[in-house]
């Protein structure tokens, strides 16, 4: 993982700064997610790398009768959703944990999101998240991502990373719909998929 630069984000989190780039980076990006996700009423959700939980709020004003869960590394971050939750009357289960290790069951939830988490992880730990997204989902069920597809990383950039879609077939998930969207920066594509989990897996 990049503790630098999750240190740093969880740190302007508490600060509120990381509230005021995402509100006005991130409102298009989270939008679009939930369109591409087209979750209608009920069922489990799961945000993967929750941040200070603006989208999971999104998430549950915008769908009927769900269930939504957040997880995150950053305690900062974690807080600060769960805050934000109880400000808006909302019932969203927080948790401070990484997405290498999702502490929940096999098949649990219906769509899995992520939004510009995993330019974060190293490559082993993105092969990791996968599976550990697709080991959570319900057969059928849908991860919907919202990637950069490459980043710089290393000291001084000199490393790319790139989201990790090949391995997703490695993972198990078929490619539903892969396009461009909304962005952060010109400079830098963002990638919106619908990874569907097989009816039959393993
Ligand atoms: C750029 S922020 C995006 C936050 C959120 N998805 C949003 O749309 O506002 C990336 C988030 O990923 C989290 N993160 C980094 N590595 C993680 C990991 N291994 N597991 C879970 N979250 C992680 C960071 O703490 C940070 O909150």
């Amino acid at each position: 993982m990049n503790i630098l630069m999750t240190n740093i984000l969880d740190l302007a989190a508490g600060l509120g700064l990381y509230d005021l780039w995402a509100k006005h980076h991130l409102q298009g990006i989270h939008r679009m997610l939930i369109e591409l996700a087209d979750i209608g009423d009920g069922g489990q959700v799961l945000d993967v790398g929750c941040g200070t939980g603006i989208f999971a709020s999104l998430l549950t004003e915008t769908s009927k009768n769900i269930g939504v869960f957040g997880i995150d590394t950053g305690r900062r971050m974690i807080r600060i959703s769960q805050r934000r939750a109880r400000k808006n009357g909302h019932t969203i289960s927080y948790t401070v944990g990484s997405a290498t290790e999702l502490p929940y069951a096999e098949g649990q939830f219906d769509v899995v999101f992520s939004c510009m988490v995993f330019h974060l992880l190293d490559p082993p730990e993105q092969e990791s998240a996968l599976k550990e997204i697709c080991r959570v989902l319900k057969p059928g069920g849908k991860y919907v991502a919202a990637e950069f597809e490459e980043y710089p990383a290393g000291f001084l950039g000199r490393r790319t990373l790139r989201y990790p879609v090949s391995l997703t077939k490695k993972c198990g998930f078929h490619i539903d719909s892969e396009i461009r969207g909304p962005f952060v920066t010109k400079r830098r594509p963002t990638t919106y998929r619908v990874l569907v989990k097989p009816e039959i897996y393993g």
